[in-house]
């Protein structure tokens, strides 16, 4: 392994593949005791290719064990994006010996129809386990389960029980409409309705949608929300998450009136308006007794995830995140936060006095703490029209920006000096925004650092941004600058160590 990219590149807590190219996270699911994670994989080079289906497991969603291959292409028909379901009723008749089977639904892409121009090109089979999610098998028999309606682009099942409906439900990706079937086995599927026309951003195909019923916080309400990824059209260019709230009545997504209202302001709403988060999508089979909405996502764009400058891996997926849909007078809003479990992991808290001043203010020293594996979060008090500025900075004076415009109402990130970026020119050319209701009085950040990446939660997790870089020497300092005075509360830093075994 090429020892300069271990040590800047690989990051310290988020997954990386050992080796090799990977993509979009798969057919997550919970099962005896572990989360599974499996993920678009290639392992014999660093870009993409023939499509495996890679495997890791965490007990707590922040430390993953890499396992070997599950799912492997025969030959040019490569294993694309899709889910797993625990068949807990064996509703499937797949189940063999103790354990309830397990189903992977995901495309099967023909390479050989694709490169003869041809339109039906990709369809929907499936896996089973019957090892809790260790060993699958390809079920050779009933092979497709959906097959191609004469659509180019048709793929990326997600496959849920709807628990109010008693049915299981599919959604996947059709060109840039969303299409819903239902099934009562896993193996026999029948469509149901098509949402998207006229709806939300198109910049792109629509690929990896998620639908889940989710509470309303604080309230019994439910709601169903139905994420769908786009490349490209994202909010701040190339790959996006973006996602809709509304009902389902066992047939057809409706929009939320109240949802429709903000899109037609917005256009689109994103579960993140940094770059790099990807083709997220959520846990399955998450028990009731914890009862959270788990999400995970790729941690890059299509528009440089093969030229970024790492060449034994490729690619990191974002921190696990819980989702919350929070509605706050008519406004509704899917909010992230980093799982509670990454705070097992903190090692040292440091705590600084409220600090009153303008121009630029040290936040951290040279030498104070390691900013490669932190927690950071502060709230910016008594907030006027003007800019406020976070700065992560080394010795050797590269830079990353982010922070509020107050004057224009949004955050960013710019990672034009945050190191290498040469590799290709759409990695820093512009400063990713992300838009806010209007004047700010307060903000608050909570921002979590590895050595390649930023994920930054303002307001609770009310917007979220997440990027990468590509440093020549780890981050050492932090400063804010503002032009008028400012007064930061609540400052802290947590330091992270995962050496320690949980
Ligand atoms: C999204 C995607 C999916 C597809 C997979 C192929 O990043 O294009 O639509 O299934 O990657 O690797």
């Amino acid at each position: 392994p090429n020892t300069m990219e271990e040590k800047m590149y690989r990051p310290n807590f988020h997954f990386t593949p050992k080796k090799g190219w990977m993509n979009d996270p798969n057919g997550m699911f919970f099962a005896n005791g572990y989360y599974h994670l499996f993920y678009q994989y290639y392992p014999d080079k660093s870009v993409w290719g023939p499509m495996h289906w890679g495997h890791a497991i965490s007990k707590d969603l922040v430390k993953w064990e890499e396992q070997p291959i599950a799912i492997y292409p025969d030959n040019d028909k490569y294993i694309f994006s899709g889910s797993a379901v625990v068949d807990v009723n064996n509703t499937s008749g797949l189940k063999k010996g103790e354990n309830a089977p397990i189903i992977a639904i995901y495309t099967l892409h023909d390479m050989t129809k694709e490169k003869e121009g041809k339109i039906d090109v990709e369809q929907q089979d499936i896996a089973f386990s019957n090892d809790n999610g260790f060993t699958w098998q390809k079920f050779e028999e009933g092979n497709p389960v959906v097959k191609n309606p004469g659509i180019r682009d048709f793929r990326d099942p997600k496959v849920t029980w709807d628990e109010t409906h008693k049915q299981w439900i599919m959604v996947l990706a059709a060109q840039d409409r969303a299409h819903f079937y239902k099934s009562s086995n896993l193996k026999k599927w029948e469509f149901l309705s098509e949402f998207g026309k006229n709806i939300g951003a198109h910049g792109g195909v629509w690929e990896c949608p998620d639908f889940f019923q989710i509470e309303v916080e604080g309230t019994k309400e439910t709601k169903w929300v139905l994420i769908q990824n786009l490349n490209p059209g994202g909010p701040n260019g190339g790959s996006g998450v973006q996602y809709f709230v509304g009902d389902f009545d066992g047939k057809t997504f409706t929009l939320d009136p109240d949802f429709a209202k903000r899109l037609e302001n917005e256009k689109a709403v994103w579960a993140d308006y940094g770059k790099d988060n990807y083709a997220g999508v959520t846990w399955n089979n998450v028990p009731a007794s914890d009862g959270r909405r788990l999400f995970i996502g790729w941690m890059s764009n299509w528009e440089y995830a093969q030229q970024v400058p790492t060449t034994s891996w490729r690619s990191s997926t974002t921190i696990a995140r819980e989702l919350q849909l929070v509605k706050n007078g008519t406004y509704y809003n899917l909010v992230s936060q980093p799982v509670k479990e990454l705070d097992n992991y903190v090692s040292k808290t440091i705590k600084t006095a409220d600090l009153k001043g303008s121009g630029d203010l040290v936040l951290v020293k040279e030498g104070v703490a390691d900013l490669s594996q932190t927690i950071i979060s502060l709230d910016l008090k008594k907030l006027k029209q003007e800019n406020y500025t976070l700065k992560l900075s080394n010795a050797d004076g590269e830079t990353l920006s982010f922070g509020l415009n107050n004057k224009e109402n949004y955050l960013f990130v710019d990672r034009s000096k945050a190191g290498k970026n040469d590799f290709s020119d759409k990695f820093a050319a512009t400063v990713s925004k992300a838009f806010l209701n209007g004047n700010q009085k307060e903000a608050s950040f909570k921002f979590i650092l590895d050595k390649t990446s930023i994920e930054i939660f303002y307001n609770n997790g009310e917007k979220v941004m997440t990027e990468i870089f590509f440093l020549e020497k780890p981050f050492s300092k932090l400063s804010i600058s503002s032009k008028e005075k400012i007064e930061i509360n609540n400052f802290k830093i947590q330091e992270l160590n995962f050496s320690k075994s949980h």
